[in-house]
């Protein structure tokens, strides 16, 4: 499978579990921890598993790298915020509003990566590589997710 396809199939989960946890209240202690510990695994190992097959691959463009660099530092950003999420109770007040931030930068960076860094990868990989790239990221996402 093309690499993309899979990394945009990720990136649907992603909006939609940010969208559930988004809706959820710090009453609710129990869905919000398990809906965030998901989110967080999931979430990093995507992260690992992008810059070691796809980014790694990118930055070997010179039209694409300094974008690609760009979506590395978002990623910094957003396990920054995670740790900071996790340091916090999710019955905190400030819980709610943080991770509202979170997933508007989280948002940010999963349409920025489908619509800029996807959109020119495609015209500078070839099909072979793409389906090359997307064996490895499935295999390194699952073995990271597992080792957890
Ligand atoms: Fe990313
Ligand atoms: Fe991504």
């Amino acid at each position: 499978m093309n690499i993309f396809d899979i990394i945009i199939e990720e990136h649907k989960s992603f909006r939609k579990i940010a969208n559930k946890l988004e809706e959820t209240t710090s009453r609710a202690v129990k869905t919000r921890t398990d809906l965030f510990a998901s989110l967080k695994n999931e979430l990093k190992a995507h992260h690992e598993a992008e810059e070691k097959v796809l980014f790694s691959e990118l930055c070997k463009h010179k039209e694409i790298k300094e974008l690609t660099l760009e979506s590395s530092e978002e990623h910094n950003v957003m396990e920054h915020l995670i740790g900071e999420l996790e340091s916090l109770s999710v019955e905190h007040e400030n819980w709610g509003p943080k991770f509202k931030v979170f997933k508007e930068i989280l948002e940010h960076h999963l349409d920025e990566e489908e619509k800029e860094v996807f959109s020119k990868a495609r015209k500078i990989l070839d099909k072979d590589t793409c389906e090359k790239l997307g064996k490895k990221f499935q295999k390194l996402d699952e073995s990271i997710e597992n080792s957890k």
